[in-house]
């Protein structure tokens, strides 16, 4: 059977370390506050010049060499962002051109933090039916750029960041490599929670970021658990057959809890929110780009992926490795 199976793993991180004493020096926080209620103890933001182009093509750059895949291979690029270079055109474009791919399809997905998982199972459908052979999937974003700086609720929770992955169609045993399930939501009832007050057709702004963190943090415990039951179900596997969940990285406790719900080992949980906060469609792929360089996440493992944000969307899929 054909499969999208994952060849490669990239990531890029701009190069400004900020800690969360940094911020205490512009912003009435503390590190305590930010640790206890967040677990994060640093980010990188981008600084003039660094965008959420350049920084997903270097994850791509990554990728591509992990996979042993020349740039000229890929078919097809769907990038996952809230924070394109520019309103148009898509950011997916930019990086194709950077890394001197000709030809093939190049595009946008806008699912803020479940970015990547959107992403993802469209590159997997489009691999699937035949499309295209190689892809990448990339989630990059440059959430500094729509923080307010005088909102301490929001401004010390996100970092910038980008990763990618290689996905090829390949064909294989049923026990083999690849996607084997998928699940996406969206649900607009609650676009007040968690939106940015700007835009081209409304404000013809960019706008910055607004959040009701503690609603947020409510539903996505609740949408999370779901989903992952979901597809757990959809592969028919059980919690304990599953290596490694690499979660979308918004607050420990927002993992601690998902994964006790679940009855999932919390040493099975990649976390790379204390050093990555939150960024947004690119934590996924960056913090599973972090366990596969540091030997945790192997060939063959059954990885799980979740993600929710803004829309509300969420998303999980589970992929052999
Ligand atoms: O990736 C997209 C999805 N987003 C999320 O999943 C975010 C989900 N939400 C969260 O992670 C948490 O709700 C937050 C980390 C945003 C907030 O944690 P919380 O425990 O829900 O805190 P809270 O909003 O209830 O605020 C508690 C107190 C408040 O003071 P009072 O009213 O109790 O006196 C805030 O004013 O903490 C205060 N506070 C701060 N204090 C120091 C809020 N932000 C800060 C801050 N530093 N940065």
């Amino acid at each position: 059977m054909i499969r999208a199976v994952l060849t490669g793993t990239g990531s890029a991180l701009p190069r400004q370390l900020v800690t969360n004493a940094d911020l205490a020096e512009r912003v009435d926080t503390s590190d305590e506050w930010i640790v206890e209620r967040t677990g994060i103890r640093q980010r990188y933001l981008a600084e003039p010049g660094e965008t959420t182009s350049s920084l997903a093509t270097e994850a791509a750059r990554r990728a591509l060499e992990a996979a042993g895949v020349d740039a000229s291979e890929i078919g097809l690029i769907v990038l996952a962002t809230a924070t394109p270079d520019h309103t148009f055109p898509a950011t997916a474009t930019q990086v194709q051109h950077a890394l001197g791919c000709k030809g093939g399809v190049a595009f946008d997905v806008a699912a803020v933090c479940s970015g990547f998982l959107y992403a993802l199972a469209t590159a997997d459908s489009l691999l699937r039916t035949g499309m295209a052979t190689k892809a990448l999937v990339i989630g990059a974003e440059t959430f500094s750029r729509i923080l307010d700086w005088e909102d301490r609720t929001t401004c010390v929770l996100f970092g910038d960041g980008a990763g990618a992955v290689v996905l090829e169609a390949q064909d294989v045993a049923e026990n083999g490599p690849g996607i084997l399930a998928s699940k996406l939501h969206a649900d607009g009832e609650h676009k007040e929670l968690l939106y940015v007050d700007g835009g081209p057709s409304t404000t013809g702004t960019v706008g910055k970021l607004r959040m009701r963190g503690r609603e947020v943090f409510r539903h996505a415990v609740v949408n999370l658990a779901e989903v992952l039951r979901e597809t757990i179900e959809e592969a028919g596997i059980t919690v304990d057959q599953v290596d490694w969940v690499v979660p979308h990285q918004a607050n420990a406790r927002i993992l601690d809890a998902t994964a006790r719900k679940l009855g999932l080992a919390e040493e099975k949980v990649v976390v790379t929110v204390d050093r990555h906060a939150n960024t947004s469609a690119a934590s996924v792929p960056l913090a599973l780009d972090v366990a596969v360089r540091d030997g945790r996440v192997k060939k063959g493992d059954l990885v799980l992926f979740e993600a929710m944000g803004g829309g509300f969307t969420w998303g999980a899929a589970l992929a052999r490795m």
